[in-house]
């Protein structure tokens, strides 16, 4: 894998420095529900601050506002960040996505984002994989270097792209389906098993692109309704009654998964079972977390803030052996991709020129 150049060859010395950072967290009544993302962030933050930049202005896109939008609003986030590390030469900028250049890769916004910058660093490996004005446009406009982040990532996740030990289990579910399926179609052959649950799991039911066999839950949780109170029943896929959701994997499903990761020497989650947050459907991710954290056999790499808030919740990151930051990022790497956020950082090392 190609290595872009560290933040630890920049000299940061009076610079104002603008950091991409991925601050999109999960947010629960208008609180951060998990801030594994902002503290993940911070030793980037210290290490400019320390090299004596004058300014470090953070940005990061929260959630997927069609513009501006008070539910998408930074306020939390920065008060959070601020709240762990407080510096007054520490900016972070409104949300990146009120702008709609900013997912075109509108050149005129990643010049207003350079703009009286000296630098860019890029630390936000969660959005690497988006070719954004934030993430992409602006490498291109300012010297550009890898975050601390960003490198540690890229090592981790680099050791499931060669040899793994098998086998190699891959869990994958969440909402976003659009985004994944492809990815999945590209990397399903790398796995000896690929389990499949929440949302996803529904949509395969319905169409399955995929080219290769994927377990997917044989029962499920259904739900009358999409709410946290709705009337439930664990039923076979088959039984669901008409107009029902399934909202997580069903008991037999989860002890059919963690058997199978519980044989597994290389592992990859992304992505939740089901409706986590609600605890009616909470036990499927539960399942697969205790599962992938009692396999101490295996290298296990959990990514996505999802799957991640559900590990803090159960206390089980520390079992794991890389928790990632990124979701989708992880997944579009493990097709053996270069991210368009990190082809745009100069290499490591210059190639030779003879
Ligand atoms: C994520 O949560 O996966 C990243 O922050 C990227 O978000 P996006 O899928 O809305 O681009
Ligand atoms: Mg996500």
């Amino acid at each position: 894998m190609r290595l872009p150049r560290s933040v630890e060859t920049a000299d940061a010395d009076g610079k104002v420095v603008l950091v991409r950072a991925d601050l999109n967290v999960p947010l629960e009544d208008g609180r951060v529900a998990d801030d594994t993302r902002i503290r993940a962030s911070l030793p980037t933050l210290r290490l400019l601050l320390d090299r004596g930049a004058k300014e470090v202005r953070v940005c990061s896109h929260l959630g997927r506002p069609k513009g501006p939008d008070e539910r998408y609003a930074m306020d939390p986030v920065r008060r959070h960040l601020t709240g762990l590390f407080a510096d007054d030469r520490l900016r972070v900028l409104e949300n990146t996505r009120f702008d709609e250049r900013e997912t075109k890769n509108d050149p005129s916004l990643a010049r207003e984002l350079a703009d009286g910058c000296d630098l860019y660093v890029n630390d936000a490996f969660g959005s690497a994989h988006r070719a954004h004005a934030s993430t992409e446009g602006v490498a291109r406009l300012l010297p550009a270097y890898a975050g601390l982040l960003l490198e540690e990532e890229l090592r981790h996740l680099s050791r499931l792209l060669g040899e793994v030990e098998r086998p190699f289990v891959l869990v994958s579910g969440g909402a976003k389906v659009e985004d994944k399926l492809g990815v999945l179609q590209n990397l399903g052959g790398r796995a000896d098993t690929v389990l499949i649950g929440g949302k996803m799991a529904e949509q395969l039911r319905v169409e399955n692109p995929l080219d290769f066999e994927v377990e997917l839950p044989v029962d499920v949780v259904g739900a009358a309704r999409f709410e946290e109170d709705a009337e439930t029943r664990v039923c076979r896929v088959d039984d669901l009654p008409y107009a029902w959701l399934g909202l997580d994997i069903g008991p037999e499903a989860r002890s059919r998964f963690a058997a199978a990761i519980a044989g597994a020497r290389t592992i990859f989650w992304n992505g939740p079972m089901g409706v986590f947050e609600w605890p009616p459907f909470a036990a499927g991710t539960k399942a697969v977390a205790e599962a992938v954290a009692a396999n101490e056999q295996a290298f296990s790499i959990v990514g996505g803030a999802d799957s991640v808030r559900a590990l803090n919740e159960l206390g089980l990151a520390d079992r794991i052996s890389w928790v990632s930051t990124g979701g989708g990022a992880s997944l579009e790497l493990l097709e053996g991709k270069e991210l368009p956020g990190v082809a745009a950082i100069p290499s490591a090392v210059e190639p030779s020129r003879a």
